[in-house]
C-alpha cells in the first residue's frame, strides 16, 4: 500500500483524547477538558430553537448577512474597528476552521511561521499541513513573557506570519499593551502577517483588558482576527466562528473556505446573529459567572497547598508540578491518586522544557464539579 500523507503520519493522538480516556477509566473529575460541563444560556438556546423554521438549507459560503452584520457591528461598538461585511468577514465552522483556512490561504511550502509556546495545538497542525515551518518562541513562567531578543531572532526573510493568541490558552495570560506593541513593531518591521486568535476576548478578569491586535496602530491591514461564539456563549458544540481581515486576505481565505466546508450551519448562524446583538447586556453576567468559578477553584487550591496561578483571562488555571516530577507523571498521579484529571503542558511546546513544570485545570465547570475536584485533591 502507498503511504499516507507524511505530515499526517507525524501527528499523534491529541493529549485531550488520551487524558479523557484515562480519566473516564478511573472515574476521575475531568478538569482537563477545556469546555463547560453546563449548557450555554437558555435565552440563546431558545433563539436557536426558533431558528430551525424555514432556515435549513445551505447558507451563503461567506455566512448569512445578518450574522456578518452583527459581527461588523460588535467590532465597531467594542473596539472601534470597521470591517466591511461584504468583503472582510467570513463565517467559519468554529475558530478551528478559521485557523486552517487562514494557514492554507497564506502559507506557501517553506514559509516560516512564528508561534509562541505553549500554543493551542491546532496551530502546528495547520501550519505543517500548509507546508509551513513552525518557529517556536517560548513564553517564560511565571508571567509567561517572551524574551524580546528571542522574538527578534525568530524573524527571518522567510517569516510569513505569526500565530498569536490572547487571552491565552493554556496559561490564562492577557498580554499587556507593551508586549503587544513590541510584537507588532517587529511584525511591521519584517512586513509579515499575524493571525490573532481572540476566542477568549470577553473572558478577562480584574483589571485585565483585551486589546485586539487589529486595533493597534497600522495593524488592521496585516491582522487576521479570529473569534468564535463557542467560548463567549458557553456553546462550544455550535462551532460558529469568524474571520475578519483585509479584503485581499479575506478573498484568499474565502477561496479555501468554499472548497473546505463551503458553509456553516444555517439556523445556528441566525441564532448567533441575534445573540451578538445582546452582547453588551450579556457580557457582565458572563464575566461574573466565570469569575465566581475562578474564585471557587483558585483560592480552594491555594488552601490545599497547590500554588495555582490565578489567570487574568480564559477559564484555565495552571498549577506547578512538585519538585522533580514532570507534568505527564504528575497528571497521571492526580488521576490515579486524587481522581482529578488535568492537562499536562509539555505537549504544547516544540522547543522548551518549561511545560514539564505545569498542568492545566479548567474551571468552566459546575460549582458541584469544582467542589468535588477540590474535595478529591485535599
Ligand atoms: C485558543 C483557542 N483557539 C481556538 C479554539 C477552537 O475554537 P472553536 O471551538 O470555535 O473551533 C480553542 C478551543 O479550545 C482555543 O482554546
Amino acid at each position: 500500500m502507498k503511504p499516507i500523507n507524511k505530515t499526517v503520519e507525524s501527528f499523534k493522538e491529541s493529549i485531550f483524547a488520551t487524558i479523557s480516556r484515562l480519566a473516564h477509566s478511573k472515574n476521575a473529575v475531568n478538569l482537563g477538558q477545556g469546555f463547560p460541563d453546563f449548557d450555554g444560556p437558555e435565552w440563546i438556546r431558545e433563539l436557536a430553537k426558533r431558528s430551525f423554521d424555514g432556515q435549513n438549507q445551505y447558507a451563503p459560503s461567506m455566512g448569512i448577512k445578518e450574522l456578518r452584520e452583527s459581527i461588523s457591528q460588535y467590532y465597531n461598538d467594542f473596539y472601534n474597528l470597521n470591517y466591511d461585511l461584504n468583503e472582510q468577514i467570513t463565517v467559519t465552522n468554529g475558530a478551528t476552521e478559521a485557523i486552517f483556512c487562514t494557514a492554507l490561504a497564506l502559507i506557501n511550502p517553506g514559509d516560516e511561521v512564528i508561534v509562541l509556546e505553549p500554543f493551542y495545538d491546532a496551530y502546528i497542525a495547520a501550519i505543517e499541513l500548509a507546508g509551513g515551518i513552525p518557529v517556536p518562541v517560548t513564553l517564560y513562567a511565571p508571567e509567561f513573557k517572551f524574551k524580546i531578543e528571542e522574538l527578534q531572532n525568530a524573524f527571518s526573510s522567510k517569516t510569513k506570519m505569526v500565530f498569536f493568541n490572547s487571552p491565552h490558552n493554556p496559561t490564562g495570560k492577557v498580554f499587556s499593551s507593551e508586549e503587544l506593541n513590541s510584537l507588532c513593531e517587529l511584525i511591521i518591521k519584517h512586513d509579515t502577517y499575524i493571525l490573532s486568535d481572540e476566542v477568549y476576548e470577553f473572558l478577562t478578569f480584574d483589571e485585565a483588558k483585551h486589546l485586539p491586535i487589529a486595533s493597534l496602530k497600522n495593524m488592521q491591514e496585516r491582522t487576521i482576527t479570529i473569534s468564535s461564539a463557542g467560548k463567549t456563549y458557553g456553546l462550544t458544540g455550535w462551532k460558529i466562528g469568524w474571520i475578519c481581515s483585509s479584503s485581499e486576505i479575506s478573498h484568499a481565505i474565502r477561496m479555501v473556505h468554499q472548497f473546505n466546508t463551503f458553509s456553516v450551519c444555517t439556523p445556528l448562524q441566525y441564532a448567533v446573529a441575534k445573540a451578538l446583538k445582546e452582547l453588551k447586556n450579556y457580557i457582565p453576567s458572563f464575566k461574573k459567572q466565570y469569575s465566581d468559578l475562578r474564585e471557587l477553584l483558585v483560592p480552594g487550591l491555594e488552601k490545599l497547598g497547590y500554588r495555582p496561578i490565578s489567570p487574568t483571562g480564559t477559564y484555565f488555571s495552571l498549577i506547578p508540578t512538585p519538585e522533580g516530577v514532570n507534568d505527564i507523571d504528575y497528571c497521571k498521579n492526580l488521576i490515579e491518586e486524587k481522581s482529578v484529571a488535568s492537562i499536562p503542558l509539555s505537549p504544547f511546546y516544540l522547543k522548551s522544557k518549561e511545560g514539564e513544570g505545569f498542568v492545566r485545570l479548567c474551571f468552566a465547570k459546575k460549582k458541584e464539579t469544582l467542589e468535588k475536584a477540590l474535595k478529591n485533591l485535599s
